[in-house]
């Protein structure tokens, strides 16, 4: 009877209408096929979280002997985060190929919008480490109307209003799980395991990037040392992976990233960037009630909303 999510077919999990079949498919894949190590770093998000923020952060921050921020041929000009991130269930593991990933440099940087209990067991047993955005949700669904909006438009479908997207949300039929769910899982294993899981709130980062950017490179135990400190490549690093700069880059403007979902526009991943859009869009009501089930969700997990 409920709506499903415009752009991915959904199947039944534990906690209702839940996961797309294709990152289940890729899991599952992933979960015989995927031989993960202790260095290897997994960016998990819920999409429209901040993904291809943080994907381009910790590609930066990596990269950066090899490739300055401030250089004028970095990476980024040509290829987007998201080809530079890529995602095990969207791009890797996908219409049944198995890829070659053990060529690949270490550290090995993947992303993914799985769940934590649906992460590949090899992931999880390996001690890789794991990076989790979360974002407000009233945010995190005000893009992802914005987004959806954009495919159902491409299929000739009409818009769908917010308020129905948010009855949909509500519920806790999204493409990988209810929201809720998806950010007590990673938030548990953050708390349960810190050394292997790290957590950031999307409007912190806004707030002060450059202090999770030095988190991030302490965590993947590459810390910035003092000649780099002195020479501003923390502040480099997010500005090159700042909004303003990255939605006017070649490779965002006229690039595209392959999906199993089809090829979309990197311009998509870049929208306005804000905390707290949600009040242009979402009704007083729609409000109060994402914050109650927040609340209600949160309550004792030590996360609050
Ligand atoms: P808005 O739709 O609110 O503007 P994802 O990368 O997970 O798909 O999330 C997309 C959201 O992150 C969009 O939010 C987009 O504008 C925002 N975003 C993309 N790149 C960003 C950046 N470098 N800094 C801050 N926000 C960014």
């Amino acid at each position: 009877s409920s709506e499903p999510m415009p752009f991915l077919p959904l199947y039944r999990h534990n906690k209702g209408w839940c996961c797309s079949l294709m990152p289940m498919v890729g899991a599952v894949v992933a979960d015989a096929r995927f031989a993960a190590r202790p260095s290897d770093i997994i960016i998990a998000t819920l999409p429209k979280s901040g993904t291809t923020w943080i994907k381009a952060l910790l590609y930066a921050t990596v990269n950066r002997r090899e490739h300055p921020a401030d250089a004028a041929d970095h990476p980024f000009n040509s290829i987007g985060p998201h080809d530079c991130v890529k995602f095990l269930e969207y791009q890797l593991y996908t219409n049944n190929s198995v890829p070659d990933l053990d060529r690949l440099p270490d550290p090995r940087l993947f992303a993914t919008h799985v769940p934590f209990t649906s992460l590949p067991s090899a992931a999880a047993a390996s001690g890789c480490k794991v990076v989790y955005v979360c974002r407000d949700p009233k945010d995190n669904l005000v893009s992802l109307w914005h987004f959806a909006n954009k495919f159902r438009a491409r299929e000739g479908q009409e818009p769908m209003s917010a308020e129905t997207i948010a009855e949909v949300f509500c519920r806790g039929v999204s493409p990988f799980g209810p929201y809720w769910d998806h950010v007590l899982g990673y938030w548990d294993a953050h708390v349960a395991r810190p050394e292997q899981v790290l957590f950031f709130r999307y409007e912190e980062m806004k707030l002060d990037a450059a202090v999770h950017v030095r988190r991030l490179a302490e965590f993947v135990g590459l810390q910035f040392s003092a000649e780099e400190e002195e020479g501003g490549v923390v502040e480099a690093i997010v500005r090159l992976c700042s909004f303003d700069h990255m939605i006017g880059l070649e490779a965002t403007k006229g690039g595209k990233t392959e999906l199993v979902v089809g090829t979309v526009a990197n311009s998509s991943f870049f929208r306005r960037g804000q905390v707290g859009d949600w009040e242009n869009h979402l009704s007083p009501e729609t409000a109060r009630r994402i914050d109650a089930i927040t609340e209600a969700r949160f309550k004792g997990s030590g996360l609050c909303s």
